[in-house]
């Protein structure tokens, strides 16, 4: 039976994956953690604990104590907010990842996962169906502790027996919590303000191109790639994810189909130089090869959701 770990669970992915999880492994095998304290959501439909993944010690012993099988780490500063401490976001992003690897593998809980981003890739990268394997000179703080991330995963699956699973997620789009400080995050800002006040000023210029994804087809393909057989895994640093690239503009346009008063105006601001140095789109068939990466959503069946439950959130 597996016990499952999830670390900076209350976050916005966290949050919907720890619900995930508990439907399909049992609410009392998979305990989420984090540094404040939950929602009912989550409080009242299993185990939860304040656990900082910085505190070495503790880590491990909750892993030994509850005999956790697996662990999902999500704690992390995202793209934004790690510009605006350089230093402190790249010692908390490594120390996160090393600290659960050392975990791991002192452990039981061999097999784990850790989010990569689309933010390994840099300016020099060919900006368009990015490859898996190209020029990789990411220009952020945030964007180095990724790609960093990904050869300590690799090398301690290869040097170690821990079974390291990660993906590059593009910008995530959901309605449940609200994004942590990223450059994507004006993809989901944009619904909360078309329907409070029908009108959105972009950080990001009209035109920026970005690949995103909506949040369902995050959380099955992570589930897919945490359940898939090791044995057909060909990469073991972190397996790139298209899912849908659209520019701020686009995103506008199908919003206006469903509200046509909505309009939207450009205010680029210091993340535009971080969008303008990731992909537009990415490659992700070796994904689709391995495991069966597999999107369900468009721009037009997500547009249509969002706002939808946008609207029922606020109301
Ligand atoms: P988030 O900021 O919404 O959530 C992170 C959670 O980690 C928060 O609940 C926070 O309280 C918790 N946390 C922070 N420091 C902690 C610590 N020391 N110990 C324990 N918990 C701590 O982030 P998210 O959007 O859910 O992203 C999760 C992961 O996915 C991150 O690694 C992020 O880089 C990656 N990712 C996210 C996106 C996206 O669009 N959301 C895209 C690419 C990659
Ligand atoms: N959505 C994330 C960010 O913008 C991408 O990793 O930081």
């Amino acid at each position: 039976m597996e016990r499952i770990l999830i670390i900076g669970s209350l976050g916005q992915i966290g949050s919907e994956l720890v619900m995930a999880l508990r439907k399909k492994y049992g609410n009392g095998n998979v305990f989420a953690t984090d540094i404040k304290n939950p929602g009912e959501e989550i409080r009242n439909s299993g185990p939860f604990q304040i656990l900082d993944v910085l505190d070495y010690k503790n880590l491990l012993h909750f892993i030994v104590r509850h005999h956790i099988t697996q662990i999902y780490n999500l704690a992390a500063v995202l793209s934004g907010n790690a510009e605006k401490i350089p230093l402190q976001a790249w010692e908390i992003n490594m120390k996160a990842l090393m600290n659960t690897l050392e975990a791991a593998r002192q452990s039981e809980a061999k097999k784990m996962f850790w989010p990569s981003s689309i933010a390994v890739f840099g300016p020099t990268t060919p900006r368009h169906n990015t490859p898996q394997l190209t020029i990789m000179e990411p220009n952020t703080v945030y964007g180095i502790s990724k790609l960093a991330g990904e050869r300590w995963g690799e090398y301690y699956t290869r040097r170690y027996d821990v079974d390291f699973r990660s993906v590059r997620y593009p910008g995530l789009i959901s309605y449940k919590t609200e994004p942590g400080g990223g450059t994507t995050d004006y993809a989901v800002e944009i619904f909360f303000d078309a329907i409070k006040k029908g009108s959105y000023e972009c950080f990001l210029s009209k035109n920026t191109a970005l690949p995103m994804m909506f949040m369902d087809d995050a959380i099955d393909n992570t589930i897919r790639l945490m359940e898939a057989d090791a044995s057909k895994l060909s990469l073991r640093s972190a397996y790139n994810m298209a899912g849908i690239s659209f520019t701020p503009n686009e995103l506008a346009e199908s919003i206006q189909k469903r509200l046509p008063e909505f309009n939207i105006s450009y205010q680029p601001d210091f993340r535009q130089t971080i969008a303008d140095s990731w992909p537009a789109s990415i490659d992700d068939h070796i994904a689709r090869h391995d495991w069966g990466l597999n999107t369900k959503f468009d721009i037009e069946k997500m547009v249509g959701l969002m706002l939808e439950k946008v609207k029922e959130k606020l109301k």
